[in-house]
């Protein structure tokens, strides 16, 4: 299958400082779910912030349909389909939940039309409406990622990358976040995720990514590298076990 997304040999770093990413590739096919790895500083989240357009790319590129998204805006690049929740979030916390899916489209003219995805939005996650004028902030952990991913969804996007949607999460709560992953993929959205939980993510996911040192280590069907003897020794049996 063609794909959506094509990173090709990228370099790139936080302002003048070293690279980080080295000569790193991926490519994300339509309508799959893919799932990178990676310890600690391997640069999974300057992965996703390189494509959003977070930061500059000093060598490779960054193809999405086609088209080289190399030096564009965030917002331009979120304007083309591709839709970051970042560590952290985002959400604004003293603002309400319908507040906050507006905010997620703040990008659309047509305002009715706004109104319409945040109602069908809220439609699909009935926690979202009950909670539609709380606070974002005074929501649990898992409602609040909850909202950040819904908040995706206003746009339509081709793409949603999700840094580590599990973070300080229960395992019931990861297990919804999964579900709503599958929902999302469902609808033709694909999805790019970082997930720390590698035995987890990978599972979930039909294609996964091994970044290490700035580097594409490994990457195949999520099963094969499951099954991988150095994915077993380094995250799944050693002392990294998920
Ligand atoms: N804003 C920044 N400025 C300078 N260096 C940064 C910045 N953010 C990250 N780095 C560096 O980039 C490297 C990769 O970090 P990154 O956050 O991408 O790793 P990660 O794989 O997401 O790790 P984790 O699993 O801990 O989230 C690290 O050496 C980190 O110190
Ligand atoms: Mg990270």
């Amino acid at each position: 299958m063609a794909d959506l997304l094509k990173v090709t040999d990228i370099t790139a770093g936080y302002g003048d400082g070293p690279a980080i990413l080295q000569d790193t590739h991926l490519n994300v096919e339509p309508g799959k779910v893919h799932c990178i790895i990676g310890p600690n500083g391997a640069g999974k989240s300057t992965l996703l912030k390189a494509i959003c357009g977070m930061l500059t790319i000093r060598k490779g590129d960054v193809v999405f349909k086609g088209e080289r998204l190399n030096g564009l805006r965030p917002d331009q690049i979120l304007r083309k389909g591709i839709c970051f929740v970042p560590q952290e979030r985002a959400l604004f916390p003293k603002m309400t939940v319908r507040e906050n899916l507006r905010m997620g489209g703040y990008i659309m003219e047509d305002k009715a039309k706004l109104e319409r995805r945040i109602e069908s939005v809220m439609e699909r996650f009935p926690i979202l409406k009950e909670r539609a004028e709380q606070h974002a902030g005074t929501m649990s952990g898992g409602q609040q990622q909850t909202l950040a991913m819904a908040r995706t969804m206003i746009l339509k996007p081709d793409i949603v990358m999700l840094d580590e949607p599990s973070l300080g999460l229960a395992p019931k709560i990861v297990k919804e976040m999964f579900e709503i992953m599958k929902m999302m993929a469902a609808d033709g959205i694909t999805i790019l995720l970082v997930e720390q939980n590698a035995l987890m993510g990978l599972k979930h996911a039909d294609w996964g990514v091994v970044l290490d040192l700035g580097r594409t280590f490994i990457e195949g069907p999520a099963k094969e590298v499951l099954g991988d003897p150095r994915i077993q020794e380094l995250y799944l049996g050693g002392k990294r076990a998920a």
